[in-house]
């Protein structure tokens, strides 16, 4: 199927809930706009595969447990009602693939991104607001997702992931054992989420979304760096 052809599909089944630019009219919107649904579904999905997969099956079978979406997202605008009858799987597996490849847009700046303060404005004595630890991880992030859309983030030995993930482990690996006890986990995480709460950032972090038992892939009660790495592969 041509791209045009998908795109036609989207516009016809998928636009007059999910606007392919921004609105300036907020109070309008009955659903995320694609750019921010497509933001989120490759922070939880950095791959093509598992994205097109995630969404064909999300689009017909929508539950709240399922949802990549923030929590005030689903608060406000509901659940999204399932599109099983009104897209047949094949048409909906195009129109997924076509948004992975589309969007974000590579301009795209996610709200509450945008003014962001910038490495050198952090504040690097340690108060413990934000550490460029943080600010590492959140570049990363954001990296991962712009390499997810160009379909790069299969091999997890690559340099991106390694640094990304080595980083962020070492963050909640507090004495340095080289695994993460649930006691480590929740510390760090109430930390940083406190410390994006202060800071008045929402709380898109993914990581934080991660239940410890949900990356405690053999349930002993500690997430090795392999684990850790393979935290959004469920
Ligand atoms: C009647 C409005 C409506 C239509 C039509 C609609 N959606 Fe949605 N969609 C929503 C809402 C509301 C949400 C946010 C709540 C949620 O995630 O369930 C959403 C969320 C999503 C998500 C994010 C899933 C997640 O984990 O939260 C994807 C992907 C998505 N829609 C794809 C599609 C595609 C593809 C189509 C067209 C075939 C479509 N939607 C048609 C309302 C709609």
């Amino acid at each position: 199927m041509l791209q045009a052809d998908a795109e036609q599909i989207f516009d016809a089944k998928c636009a007059m809930c999910h606007t392919k630019t921004m609105p300036t009219d907020r109070a309008n919107m009955f659903a995320p706009p694609l750019m921010g649904v497509m933001r989120h579904v490759k922070m939880a999905y950095p791959n093509k595969e598992d994205a097109v997969n995630f969404m064909v099956d999300y689009v017909q079978n929508p539950t709240k447990e399922k949802s990549i979406c923030m929590p005030q997202k689903i608060a406000k605008f509901g659940l999204m009602p399932s599109q099983k009858g009104n897209i047949t799987p094949e048409e909906l597996k195009e129109v997924a693939e076509w948004m992975f490849d589309n969007f974000p847009p590579a301009n795209f700046v996610g709200r509450g991104m945008k003014n962001r303060p910038t490495f050198s404005s952090f504040d690097t004595n340690g108060d413990g607001k934000i550490t460029p630890k943080e600010f590492t991880a959140f570049q990363n992030a954001h990296m991962q997702s712009r390499m997810g859309q160009r379909g790069q983030m299969k091999n997890s030995n690559g340099m991106m992931s390694t640094r990304k993930n080595r980083s962020s482990f070492t963050d909640f690996d507090l004495n340095n054992n080289s695994v993460i006890t649930k006691d480590e986990f929740l510390k760090v995480r109430a930390k940083k989420q406190a410390a994006r709460a202060k800071a008045g950032y929402p709380m898109y972090n993914a990581v934080n979304a991660l239940s410890f038992e949900s990356i405690d892939k053999d349930s002993n009660g500690k997430i090795t760096l392999d684990e850790f790495n393979n935290r959004y592969n469920f």
